[in-house]
């Protein structure tokens, strides 16, 4: 802290206190220099302003639905434990699977964030703006920023891939994503990521205007990123599987 009104008081802002251990004295790191660093690393963690709130402590439970409260609760523990126990030797990764509005983002921001406050350096990430970036950072005409974009995809300490497979697959696509999973997979570099695709594959029936029933083969995740990328998810992934609540943005204006 540099501005005279929040100069710490323990080091005087220089992020370094003395103690005194058996008649010696040293410095230490002052906990300060900690906050500073969880500021700094937070302000470019790319978070976006809508999630700016999402933590683990505001996510709401449904009060009027016993079973869904019931599986939310049992997301948050297990969000919880992986923020707790990271980084683990296995699986460092989190997936976050489940239908839109139920929460996979506020989830996978608010991990994050735990994860920024204990001093791990993140990058949260849009796929499709990802994508698109990597794409216009051939573009001569295009900035630094989004040339750096693959790079930091593939370096940052904790990555945060939001709505994985949200984009048509071309083999563009596909061995971007396959070389960023694989990177970070054979690098050991936990990956955040949420998707509303399916995992396994599943049919749903829509009822037709005029009452015949059409059943449809939804687009699965391996489909969509490719069957490489799909396994190392989960080979580097904590699966957890979001259950059947109510859009969480429908409810919120009713
Ligand atoms: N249980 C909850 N408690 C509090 N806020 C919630 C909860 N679930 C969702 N929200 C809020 O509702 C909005 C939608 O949730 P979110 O974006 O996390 O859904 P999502 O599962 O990522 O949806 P999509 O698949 O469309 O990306 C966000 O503003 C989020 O903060
Ligand atoms: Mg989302
Ligand atoms: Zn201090």
């Amino acid at each position: 802290m540099t501005t005279m009104e929040s100069t710490c008081t323990v080091c005087d802002g220089t992020g370094w206190k003395i103690v005194e251990r058996a008649g010696l004295s040293g410095a230490e790191r002052c906990v300060c220099a900690a906050a500073t660093r969880a500021r700094d690393l937070k302000e470019s963690s790319n978070i976006p302003p809508n999630y700016e709130q999402a933590s683990l402590d505001n996510f709401q439970m449904p009060a009027d639905n016993p079973v869904a409260r019931q599986g939310l609760g049992t997301v948050l523990m297990q969000v919880r434990s992986f923020t707790r126990e990271f980084p683990t030797k296995t699986r460092p990764g989190l997936l976050l699977i489940g239908e839109p509005g139920t929460g996979k983002t506020h989830l996978a921001v608010a991990a994050m964030r735990a994860l920024l406050d204990k001093g791990h350096e993140c990058l949260f990430y849009d796929y499709q703006n990802l994508l698109d970036r990597i794409r216009s950072g051939y573009d001569a005409a295009s900035g630094a920023a989004d040339r750096e974009a693959y790079r930091a995809a593939l370096d940052v300490e904790v990555l945060l891939l939001d709505d994985l497979g949200a984009h048509r697959v071309t083999d563009w696509v596909e061995d971007t994503v396959t070389a960023i999973i694989t990177h970070r997979c054979n690098q050991k570099k936990p990956l955040i990521a949420t998707t509303n695709l399916t995992d396994e594959e599943r049919v749903r029936d829509f009822a037709m205007p005029g009452g015949e029933k059409k059943t449809i083969r939804e687009r699965t995740l391996a489909e969509m990123i490719g069957t490489r990328a799909r396994s190392r998810l989960h080979e580097m992934c904590r699966v957890v599987n979001m259950p059947a609540v109510e859009d969480y943005r429908v409810r919120r204006v009713r």
